[in-house]
């Protein structure tokens, strides 16, 4: 049977705790290690399923792993023995397209698994396999696969119809071995293409603008091994901080980048919390109750999609009512049925939550059909009367590091049971 946490909710949290490494920078990192023969060392990956499923499907393009007795991971693709995603890889986790333009920059061939839907939407891959075709590969779909073919690919202006991360992260590593100049414009500015653009530069790529709408990408002909720390991750940090708030707790998050958490720290003043920002670390004390707090979710620096769940849990609490408007994904409230089965008073009008407050949740048995629609069930179990089942582990697994442990470290009565 899959594992499950139990939560005795009504604790105040209290106490420090570290930030892990950002998943959405560790998948874009490792499959740049594809670009190269020589090691890639990454001296912090989180331990997430999500990043062991990367490694399985490297592991099968020929990737080689070792632990360094220093710490750190070392990857190395000396020679590649495959160069397609198989679908059951790609569908336990999408992330996997981001094989796409290093094996097409490498080897001129990449065939992987067209992802479709998931829990959260449609996700198309339209934009990266645009891209990709103006810079000179030729692209097939054929039998549920993309086949991607290309001498060196060749350096061009992409203009991206809409915001998309794993979409500028595969052109921004497919350019990087280009002949000749890229400039993708309306890129995605998230801290994590930021951080694939510093490890690709590490590696020798030339690139300007990363965390810019506009990004320019000189190609080189070749790119070399090198040594990178990937950063903090801002989801987590949010996260662990609603906890603070929602228990009305006192919760110090260090190992933080507060500056890529600018949208969610907003609203959560706005909701009543109380904050202390240091360099690198952030201090939330939680309001008696949240104020209700309008959001809508956009590309960065605008207010993250992944904290829009964990978000609705705190002023699902409020004092009054809240709108919520998700304008990144077209299926992502999954999660408000699962809180009004807690006591939430929840509506959805299209792409809008309308949220009126409650006093209290309770406790109760819920799942979640993915990763942030669950770390919102674990908030609103903290918060809750009594106690709270929340099945299907898994998916919060897929992008949390044991985050049970880091909330018992605050006080919080949350136990794994097989
Ligand atoms: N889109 C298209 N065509 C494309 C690409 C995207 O229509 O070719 C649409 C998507 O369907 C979506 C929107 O554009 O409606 C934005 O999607 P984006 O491509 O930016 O999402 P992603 O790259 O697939 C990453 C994160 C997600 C995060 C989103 C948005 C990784 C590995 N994943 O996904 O993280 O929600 O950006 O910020 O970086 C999570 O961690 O829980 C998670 C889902």
């Amino acid at each position: 049977m899959a594992a499950r946490l139990e939560i005795e909710g009504g604790v105040r949290l209290q106490g420090e705790v570290s930030a892990s490494s950002a998943k959405n920078a560790a998948l874009p990192a490792l499959a740049a290690s594809l670009l190269t023969a020589e090691p890639v060392v990454l001296e912090n990956l989180p331990a997430l399923a999500d990043v062991t499923t990367i490694r399985q499907l490297l592991e099968r393009l020929g990737a080689e792993f070792s632990e360094l007795p220093g710490g750190g991971t070392r990857v190395q693709v000396s020679r590649l023995k495959s160069h397609e995603a198989p679908y059951e890889l790609v569908s336990t986790m999408r992330a996997s397209v981001l094989v796409l333009g290093p094996l097409l920059a490498r080897t001129g061939v990449a065939r992987v698994a067209l992802p479709g839907g998931c829990a959260i939407g449609l996700r198309p891959i339209d934009q990266h396999l645009k891209g990709l075709t103006r810079l000179g590969a030729d692209i097939e779909i054929e039998n549920g696969f993309v086949q991607a073919r290309s001498s060196r690919l060749k350096g061009c202006r992409i203009t991206s119809d809409l915001v998309t991360v794993t979409g500028t992260e595969n052109l921004m590593m497919a350019a990087a071995l280009a002949e000749g100049t890229t400039v993708i414009e309306n890129a995605a500015r998230e801290p994590e293409v930021v951080d694939l653009a510093w490890l690709l530069q590490a590696m020798g790529a030339r690139i300007d603008g990363a965390g810019t709408e506009r990004i320019e990408i000189v190609g080189v002909p070749e790119l070399g091994g090198c040594r990178h720390r990937i950063l903090p991750d801002r989801i987590e940090t949010g996260t662990l901080l609603v906890a603070g708030a929602i228990t009305g707790g006192d919760v110090t998050v260090t190992n933080a980048v507060p500056r890529n958490l600018s949208a969610l720290l907003a609203k959560l003043e706005e909701a009543g919390a109380l904050l202390e920002v240091g360099e690198d670390r952030i201090r939330c004390q939680g309001p008696e109750r949240p104020r209700p707090t309008d959001l809508i979710t956009s590309p960065f620096p605008g207010f993250p999609t992944d904290m829009q769940a964990q978000m609705m849990a705190l002023i699902g609490l409020a004092d009054g009512l809240s709108r919520v408007t998700e304008t990144i994904f077209e299926n992502r409230f999954m999660h408000a049925a699962e809180l009004c089965r807690m006591g939430a008073r929840i509506e959805i009008d299209g792409a809008t939550a309308i949220v009126r407050g409650v006093e209290h949740y309770e406790g109760a048995p819920v799942m979640a059909t993915d990763l942030r629609a669950s770390a919102s069930l674990v908030l609103a179990g903290l918060a809750a009367k009594g106690r709270t089942g929340v099945s299907r582990v898994y998916h919060l697994d897929r992008g949390y590091e044991r985050l049970e442990a880091k909330l018992q470290k605050l006080g919080a009565k949350i136990q794994r049971l097989p």
